[in-house]
């Protein structure tokens, strides 16, 4: 049995789950609907899994569309995800803290579920530098409603290796301080969407109790640990 570093997203890659994120695509498409993408558009599905969200936004607006993951598997689900699909998306393997990309140079960035996981400092203010002005950026990220016992705390961050916690004026806050503006907070109940699996061909057994570990503490914290959709300006 490999090592584990990050199970919960080795757990995502194997499997190939797209719409890794709460409400799925079809979020995506109820967000996506509000904001004025077209074919002028350069847009970043940064931290992109297997690629679902940059596939639905070329496909559905014939934006020019980027996508960046740091996962070997999942970059090479999402490449095949738009050779089979044959969408001219380019796909990055790279980092959302260091992007390798110049300054100034999307229309759009969307970040679905990734922010959580990663130095959310350095990425958001990457997110930040490769916008352009006028540019717009939305996150879907975990929030919690209300501060847990620092016991019920470790036990998320662990098994997601996350380095905190924040609430929803935590993920504002952070926004703010980096320089965008007009600041939204939605909350969406959760729309389900049918999960879309590109497996890969030995799942490590390890994985199956990872994913049993991932329902109990949906399930545990289900009144306190939801998401938020985050909506912003440069
Ligand atoms: C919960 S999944 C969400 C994937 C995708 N956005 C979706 O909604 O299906 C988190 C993703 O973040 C990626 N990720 C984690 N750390 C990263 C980093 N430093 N840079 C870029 N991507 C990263 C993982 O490889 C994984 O694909």
């Amino acid at each position: 049995m490999k090592h584990i570093k990050n199970s919960y997203l080795e757990l995502l890659a194997e499997l190939g789950i797209g719409g890794a994120h709460p409400g799925g695509i079809h979020l995506t498409e109820e967000i996506l609907k509000n904001e004025n993408i077209n074919s002028s558009y350069h847009v970043l599905d940064a931290g992109c899994g297997t690629g679902q969200t940059a596939a639905y936004i070329s496909q559905t607006f014939q934006a020019k569309v980027t996508a960046l993951d740091f996962n070997p598997t999942m970059v090479a689900k999402a490449r095949h995800r738009m050779k089979i699909n044959n969408l001219p998306v380019e796909i990055l393997e790279g980092s959302i803290e260091d992007i390798p990309l110049p300054n100034d140079h999307f229309n759009f960035i969307i970040s679905e579920s990734v922010l959580s996981f990663v130095n959310k400092q350095k990425a958001v203010s990457e997110i930040y530098r490769i916008l352009k002005s006028g540019g717009r950026f939305i996150a879907v990220e975990p929030t919690l409603n209300e501060r847990l016992d620092d016991a019920q705390e470790q036990e998320i961050m662990q098994f997601y290796g996350l380095d905190s916690l924040l609430l929803e004026t935590d993920w504002a806050d952070l926004l703010k301080q980096t320089g965008f503006e007009n600041i939204q907070i939605k909350h969406h109940t959760t729309i389900e969407s049918e999960p879309d699996f590109h497996y890969s061909n030995e799942i490590d057994p390890a994985l199956y109790d990872v994913m049993r570990k991932h329902l109990d503490i949906i399930t545990k914290y289900q009144e306190t640990f939801n998401y938020r959709v985050y909506t912003c300006s440069k």
